[in-house]
This record gives C-alpha cells, structure tokens and sequence, in this order.
C-alpha cells in the first residue's frame, strides 16, 4: 500500500513538472521564429544599428502602440508613458523585481534594496530616505563633492591640458576619470571611506574593478534567452561564471573589512548610510555587504554614466555651451569661484535644463523590468501573461516623437524651461529616475553632484570629445557605458576674465 501511493505521489509529481515545463514554453516561446526574435537570436540588428538599444527603439516607433514583445526572451518591452504609470503606480504590486530578476542578480546584490520586493525592500527604503532626503544631507553631500573637484578633479584636468589638437599625448579617458571621481564621492558619502580612486596616479582600485567586472557579467545574464545556459555554467564553475565568482569574492572580501573596520571605529554618533544601517542590523555583515554594493551600484555608475552622456552631447552642441557659461557667468563669482554653492546651483535654471535634457537622450539605466505576478492587460491593451518581464525604455522613450515631439532627436535644454525656470516633466514621460512607488531615493542628489562638476569644469576648460561625429557604443552592463571610453581633449579657456 505504502509503495503504491509512493509510485502514485512520484507519478503526480512527475506529470505536475512536464505540465509546468509545457506551460513555462508555451508562454515563453523560446522557439519562436518569428522576425524580430530571429532577428535577436541571430544578432543580425546589428547590421543596420550600433546598440541593441537602437535597434529596440526602431521597433518600438514602429509599433503601433509603442510595445512590443519579444518571445524569445519572454520579454514585452514598452515606449509607452501610459503603460509605464500603469505598472510603476496604479498596479505597483503585480510588477516587483520578481524572481527571475533576483535570481540573475542574486550573487552580486544579494538581498539589497535593489534586488528585493516586499517588507525586506520597505526597510531599507525607509532607512535611505532618511539619509538621503534632507536638505542637511544634500549640503554634506556637497561639501564632498566640492572637496573632491577642488583637491583631486581640477589638479588633474589643469595637468591633462592639451598645447594644440595634435597633441596625441593628451588625450584622456573622460569617462574613466567621472567613475573615478563618482566612485570617491559615492564611497565617502555612503561609508565613510576614501578609496581615492581620483589621486594622480589613477590607481587601481580592487574594489572598483571587481564591481565592473561583476555587473557586467551579471547583466550578462540577463541576455541569453534561457537562463538555464548561466546557471550550468554556474554549477560547473567555468567561463564567464567563473569569473563573476571570483569578482565577487573580491567584492565580499573587501566589503566585510569595510564593516569590520566601521565596527572598531565605532558608528553610532557617525552619520553615514553604512553606520546607520549598522545601528539597526549590528551583527549581520551579509545584509550591510547587500547594502555596500546596492549603493555602490546606485551611486556610482549611474552619475559617471549621466556626465559622459553630457559632455558628449556638449562637445556636439556648442551653442548650450554658451548659454551655460551666460548663466554661470550671472550666477558665480567673477574672478575665478571654483565651486558653486548649494544656494547657487539651485538658481542654475538653464544647467538643471541641459542635464536632465541630456540623460533625456542618454539615460544610465537605459531600460530596466518587472514582471507580472498575475496575468493582466495594460492600458494600451497587451496581453500580459503571468511570469513576462516587462520592461519600459527611457532610452527608447526619448527618442519617440509621439513622446516628445518632433524635434525628440535635438539635445534642446529649453523644452524644459518656462520663462527661464527649469520645469520637471511628467516623470512617467521621462523614467530616467524610475517613477512611482520606487522612484530613484537619490535623484536630487545626483543632479546636485552633476551640476557641481559641470559648472566648475566648462567654467575654466573647453572638454572637446575626439571623434564626437560618431555615435556612441555602449557595452552590455546594468548602466550605460560607452565602449572604449570618451576620448577627449582638454584646453583651457583664455581670456576668459576679461569680461567687464
Ligand atoms: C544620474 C544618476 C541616477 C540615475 C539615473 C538613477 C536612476 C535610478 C533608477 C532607474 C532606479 C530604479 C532601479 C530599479 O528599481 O530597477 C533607481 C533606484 C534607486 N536609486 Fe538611483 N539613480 C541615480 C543616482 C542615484 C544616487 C546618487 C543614489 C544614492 C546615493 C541613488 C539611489 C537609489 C536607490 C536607493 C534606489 C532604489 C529605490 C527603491 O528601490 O526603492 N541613485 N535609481
């Protein structure tokens, strides 16, 4: 008797798997042959498109309703604002990160805040809120931020000065050199510590390097069209696997000296991120560890991924340039005030207007997915069945006209601005920061830190990018990174005191 309900339990959950397997391809269809996913699993958008966002925004302008759905990868992709408030607000709780993002995610983030849904993300968002909502924050941050343009940024760009065009000698990595300074910033500001990435003689920083490492073969991950590939090669240990094993062993070693260290300094009266944390989850280095990347994640890549993005499209738009140095000239001190303050950047209308137009273009998080807990329908009527990733596309978005109009392609500060003050578009218009429930806690930071650079480097330099007629090519990762670098060349500005 015991047998035979042995062999019929074994049976039922034998059929149970099959029935689950059959219902996981039909959904997902990774046989699908259809155009689009041949052309995705064939690679051959790239013969017509540099970045497979491009080729996504091409197929989003085509379709009639600003979403598409690419079976292969289970994946609907939408450009529409509509759909995009419908499942960052109004049906929050049917599209959270979801498993599947957490299990591709899992080994780097861990359970931090940006891998997590539910009570466990709830805690850490109330606890960054309050590091990071206050007025009295955004001042420390800023006096951070300055002390590192001052002390570090500004003696390197005056050593990188280029004599002349053919100057071959002085042509410097714009982008390596914003991760750097970010990464200092980010660093200090959230734990306390210095890891002085922007000295001199550009040092390697171990941390940094496992951290790019392990976000770019983590969003790796995210590419295949089955993740059963990754997690063999994850079970086995081999390849990219391997690799990301290995950055993240680096990543947890030098995570847990950071807590230890905190600890025997002590953290109680000290006002960083990591010491508030730790007053609330004293013992436990595994959740301050998912809290230290998080925030690395957050705060570093995701700025030096926005400024790259600026400069570029400044070096394209000289006319903006202008203008910015008009306001900066009205606003600053003459002669030279190196660094802005806190009250100063707020007047900067124009400058707040070219950088949010130019992560309009250029957004860090140039997409970013959910996925549907039950079966549903958006508000422009696709079908959504239970499981499908659902993603919405700042960087397509940005490029719709239906969005912004026909002129979506022009880098134009002024569409932000209403009689010279800087006007925030509907944030579901423009998901650069996510929208809704869990809308970036760091945005007011980030464009304080943004503006702080920006004002103090084209107020004494002209950044010229080498090449600025090509399009840029971003390599796979969580946020934007262009291929290669920025390359550019600095000068610096002459005359430019002599204004009356
Ligand atoms: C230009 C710079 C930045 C951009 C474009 C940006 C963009 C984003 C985006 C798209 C998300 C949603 C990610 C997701 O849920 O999948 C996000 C979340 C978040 N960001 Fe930012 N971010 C920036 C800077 C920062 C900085 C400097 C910090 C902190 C120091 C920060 C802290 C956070 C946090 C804590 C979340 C998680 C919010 C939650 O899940 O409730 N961000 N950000």
């Amino acid at each position: 008797m015991e047998n035979t309900l042995g062999l019929l339990f074994f049976l039922f959950t034998l059929l149970f798997c099959i029935f689950s397997f059959l219902l996981f391809l039909s959904r997902m269809k990774p046989w699908c042959n259809c155009h689009t996913c041949r052309t995705y699993t064939t690679m051959s958008w790239t013969t017509h498109f540099t970045n497979l966002s491009d080729w996504y925004t091409h197929l989003l302008r085509n379709s009639a309703t600003g979403t598409i759905h690419i079976h292969v990868l289970g994946n609907i992709v939408t450009s529409n604002p509509i759909n995009v408030e419908y499942m960052l607000k109004t049906r929050f709780q049917n599209y959270p990160k979801g498993k599947p993002f957490s299990a591709i995610l899992g080994d780097l983030l861990g359970h931090g805040i940006f891998n997590v849904d539910g009570s466990a993300w709830m805690f850490q968002r109330k606890m960054a809120s309050l590091e990071l909502g206050s007025v009295a924050v955004r001042t420390y941050a800023l006096q951070i931020v300055t002390e590192e343009i001052r002390t570090r940024l500004l003696p390197l760009m005056v050593s990188s000065v280029a004599c002349d065009q053919q100057d071959q000698d002085s042509v410097m990595d714009l982008q390596d050199i914003l991760r750097r300074f970010s990464f200092d910033n980010i660093c200090k500001f959230s734990f306390g510590v210095d890891p002085g990435c922007l000295q001199p003689s550009l040092p390697v920083s171990p941390f940094a390097a496992a951290f790019d490492t392990a976000s770019k073969l983590s969003a790796e991950r995210a590419m295949t069209s089955s993740p059963i590939t990754w997690k063999i090669k994850r079970l086995l240990n081999i390849g990219s696997e391997k690799k990301l094993k290995q950055a993240i062993k680096i990543i947890n070693n030098l995570a847990e000296e950071l807590i230890n260290k905190r600890r025997k300094i002590g953290f109680s009266t000290r006002k960083d991120l990591l010491s508030r944390f730790m007053s609330s989850v004293e013992n436990d280095n595994k959740y301050l560890r998912d809290i230290i990347v998080s925030f690395l994640l957050a705060g570093r890549d995701t700025v030096a991924a926005a400024l790259t993005g600026f400069f570029f499209l400044l070096s394209k738009n000289p006319s903006v340039e202008v203008l910015i140095r008009e306001e900066l000239d009205r606003i600053l001190d003459n002669p030279v005030q190196e660094c802005a303050s806190f009250e100063q950047l707020q007047r900067m209308h124009y400058l707040t207007a070219a950088i949010y137009e130019s992560m309009r273009l250029f957004p860090p998080v140039q997409f970013d997915s959910k996925f549907a807990q039950e079966d549903d329908v958006l508000p422009d009527g696709t079908f959504v069945p239970m499981g499908t990733r659902v993603t919405y596309h700042p960087y397509a978005m940005g490029r719709m006209e239906r969005v912004w109009g026909s002129d979506c392609l022009k880098f134009k500060p002024e569409r932000w601005l209403h009689d010279g003050v800087f006007v925030p578009e509907d944030p579901f218009k423009y998901p650069v920061f996510q929208a809704g429930v869990r809308i970036c806690l760091g945005k007011e930071l980030a464009v304080v830190e943004m503006k702080s650079l920006v004002a103090t480097l084209i107020r004494q330099f002209d950044i010229r990018v080498v090449g600025s007629d090509t399009e840029p090519r971003f390599a796979p990762g969580l946020t934007a990174t262009m291929r290669g670098g920025l390359s550019v060349r600095v000068y610096e500005r002459s005359g430019r005191w002599n204004d009356p």
